[in-house]
């Protein structure tokens, strides 16, 4: 299990913002070839981002890059000049067949082939962002082993749809709990949408907190102000962590006592709830070690 709190999205083109975020600490970093470089400079940026993840010491941060969709001109043209770089996985945008993953998969075993590289050392990160695309979600969670997370798309959805976008998320919020569901039935990490607003920490924070509550394990981040708030509110904080060692405690010594169900605190502990919290000992036992 890897954490995937805070996605930060870095241009592709721009050497000292890709410089900078070796040392932010975002869970992950994502090097952009796809809607933030203009179609001037996708050449530019994709020598960039194979020499920045070739040579630049990302610490502990995964090392990922978003190419351009496939279907695009620039699509084979990224893939073949950024995984010569070996990144940690290539996030592929606007997925919404099944057949675009086993494609990129086939092309990513040959070449781990010919470099005798481990096989599925390069992962894959679909971004789900048309009606189409959650029409055909279960195929895309089961396309291939080599797919680790799903992410939400929210703009480029919001065109697919003709729907308006509005600061509460709800003309979205079908798509946004579908998502998550997929992901938890095949096991795959889900990863919410990006908070445009860079300026207002708090609705950033507001925003993550509710995928959080969700079952989103992170958020998409666009600014290093967004970073820390969103690794915080995908992390247990003290006190949940607290509760969630009393209600360990005291169900399991109730289960060795011959009792299924306590009352704590004025309210059920059964196995649900005892299952809910070792998933939270086990999410900060995580976000420690980072
Ligand atoms: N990654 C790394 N560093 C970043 C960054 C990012 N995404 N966004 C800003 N920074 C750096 C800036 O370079 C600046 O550092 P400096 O003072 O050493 O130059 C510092 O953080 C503060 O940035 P600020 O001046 O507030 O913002 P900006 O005007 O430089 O950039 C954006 C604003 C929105 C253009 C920028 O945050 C950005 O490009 N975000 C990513 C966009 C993207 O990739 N979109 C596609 C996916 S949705
Ligand atoms: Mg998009």
């Amino acid at each position: 299990m890897r954490l995937r709190r805070a996605f930060l999205y870095t241009p592709g083109e721009d050497e000292h913002k890709i410089e900078k975020t070796c040392a932010l600490r975002a869970d992950c970093v994502c090097l952009d070839l796809e809607d933030a470089v203009s179609p001037s400079k996708k050449e530019k940026a994709r020598l960039t981002v194979a020499h920045a993840i070739g040579t630049f010491d990302f610490g502990k941060s995964e090392k990922l890059v978003r190419v351009n969709a496939a279907g695009s001109p620039y699509f084979m043209a990224d893939l073949r000049t950024v995984i010569h770089a070996v990144p940690d996985g290539i996030v592929i945008p606007k997925v919404e067949e099944a057949s675009t993953l086993q494609e990129v998969d086939g092309f990513l075993e040959a070449f781990e082939v010919q470099q005798e590289l481990e096989p599925g050392t390069m992962h894959l990160i679909a971004i789900i962002e048309s009606a189409r695309s959650f029409v055909n979600l279960k195929e895309i969670c089961t396309a291939t082993p080599r797919l680790e997370a799903l992410i939400l798309g929210a703009e480029d959805l919001a065109v697919s749809l003709g729907a308006r976008r509005t600061p509460s998320n709800e003309e979205i919020f079908y798509a946004r709990s579908q998502m998550v569901l997929y992901a938890a039935a095949y096991g795959l990490d889900a990863i919410d949408l990006v908070c445009n607003n860079y300026k207002d920490t708090d609705v950033a924070y507001q925003e993550a907190v509710s995928g959080a509550e969700l079952g989103y394990c992170g958020k998409q981040v666009i600014h290093p102000s967004q970073i820390e708030m969103v690794q915080k509110a995908f992390t247990p904080d003290e006190e949940a962590v607290q509760k969630a060692q009393q209600v360990c405690m005291e169900y399991e010594a109730h289960m060795q006592g011959g009792k299924g169900a306590l009352g704590f605190e004025g309210a059920l502990v059964d196995m649900p709830v005892y299952r809910q919290a070792k998933q939270t000992l086990e999410r900060a036992a995580l976000a420690k070690d980072w």
